[in-house]
């Protein structure tokens, strides 16, 4: 596979490449990411070598991340060739209510700030970053509707949403005449598996892309942080914080890397790139959305394209990282549904090509 196998995003004619350029490490202000001109190299190398799809968030460090994209697009004028994704949802004024979550009164602002910083007019995708738990679906799908209506916007995709939410939107999307959700944006990876559950079925019945974040959980699958301490890298820095993003040095985590780092042994490749292969791999994962601190390891990243895992490798890694389904996704696999269609197998029509 190469960054320039476009495929459409969800139910839609939006072309993007198998790798979406994460820039959640634009800038500095986080203490973790890249500085502007590793950042230009970063875009440089991805646009270079045929990507097409850019992600940023206007919480991202601060601002920093979108302004630097925007810079760099501008200054190659690649505005058209690129899609172009941001999110709303984050609180950027502390203490303002309204500046934060799903309402309309935030959407509608969060919008012109992006806008600004990413100095375009429109955005081909604008992502909520975030179920807020409490604003109206009706009243975050019909801003979305509006946007899109408006111009400033093209497509539209949720981020880290409950699958019942997901479908909800969709659901009303389709009665109501508004635009859909086209992707959903969601933590996946080796180690992190809890989407299988109800958010891929869900994509998958409601035409919505799964786009991967976090595909290396912040870095443990390059198999940098040994068990017993020390390891250079974002999630080093912040160590024992009880904060989820970064407390990956789990007994479970360190099971799943060693038969990756098995299988990236006989592959003759970095593990990064055997737990991106995987990811690519796996059903309803449309264009995975990679990040780097720098431009080596975007390289690196981005060779993950290339890789081929055998059937038998892949069983592997599916077994050492699978998951108890708990309930009631017991009910939906055997035996249980030997128990609707005795021994025969019913295969749902899938549409072809
Ligand atoms: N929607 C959301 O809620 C959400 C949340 C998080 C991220 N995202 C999106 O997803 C993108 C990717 O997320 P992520 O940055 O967490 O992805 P990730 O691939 O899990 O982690 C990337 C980090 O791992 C390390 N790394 C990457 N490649 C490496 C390599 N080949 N060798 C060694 N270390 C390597 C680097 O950090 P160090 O060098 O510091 O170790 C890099 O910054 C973000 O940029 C953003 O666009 C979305």
């Amino acid at each position: 596979m190469k960054l320039t196998d476009h495929v459409t995003l969800g139910r839609s004619g939006l072309r993007v490449s198998p790798m979406c350029l994460g820039t959640m490490t634009f800038g500095t202000a986080w203490g973790w990411g890249a500085d502007q001109d590793a950042a230009k190299a970063q875009f440089d190398a991805y646009v270079d070598a045929g990507g097409n799809f850019v992600d940023t968030a206007d919480i991202y460090t601060g601002g920093q991340s979108e302004e630097l994209v925007g810079g760099f697009i501008a200054d190659r004028n690649l505005r058209d060739r690129i899609v172009l994704a941001t999110k709303f949802t984050f609180n950027l004024d502390k203490g303002n209510p309204n500046a934060g979550g799903n309402g309309r009164k935030l959407v509608r602002r969060a919008i012109e700030a992006s806008l600004k910083r990413l100095r375009t007019d429109h955005l081909d995708l604008y992502w909520l970053h975030c179920w807020d738990m409490v604003t109206p679906v009706d009243e975050v799908m019909r801003t979305l509707d509006d946007l899109v209506r408006d111009g400033k916007v093209r497509h539209i995709g949720f981020s880290d949403v409950p699958a019942w939410y997901a479908a909800r939107a969709q659901t009303l999307a389709e009665w109501r005449g508004l635009e859909p959700v086209i992707a959903l944006q969601l933590e996946y990876s080796l180690v992190e598996r809890g989407i299988e559950r109800e958010l891929v079925p869900a994509s998958q019945e409601l035409g919505m892309a799964i786009t991967p974040w976090s595909p290396l959980a912040g870095g443990f699958l390059a198999g940098k942080y040994p068990r017993d301490g020390g390891g250079e890298g974002r999630l080093g820095k912040h160590r024992g914080s009880g904060n989820p993003a970064f407390d990956r040095m789990t007994a479970r985590n360190y099971e799943i890397l060693d038969v990756a780092q098995a299988v990236a042994a006989e592959v003759d490749r970095p593990v990064a790139q055997v737990a991106l292969a995987w990811l690519l791999g796996r059903p309803g994962v449309t264009s995975t959305i990679v990040g780097a601190r720098s431009v080596e390891q975007l390289q690196q990243n981005l060779a993950a394209l290339e890789v081929v895992l055998s059937p038998e490798q892949r069983a592997r890694l599916d077994e050492v990282s699978s998951f108890a389904p708990g309930h009631p996704y017991t009910f939906f696999r055997e035996p249980t549904q030997q128990m609707l269609y005795g021994p025969a197998r019913v295969a749902k029509w899938k549409p072809q090509g």
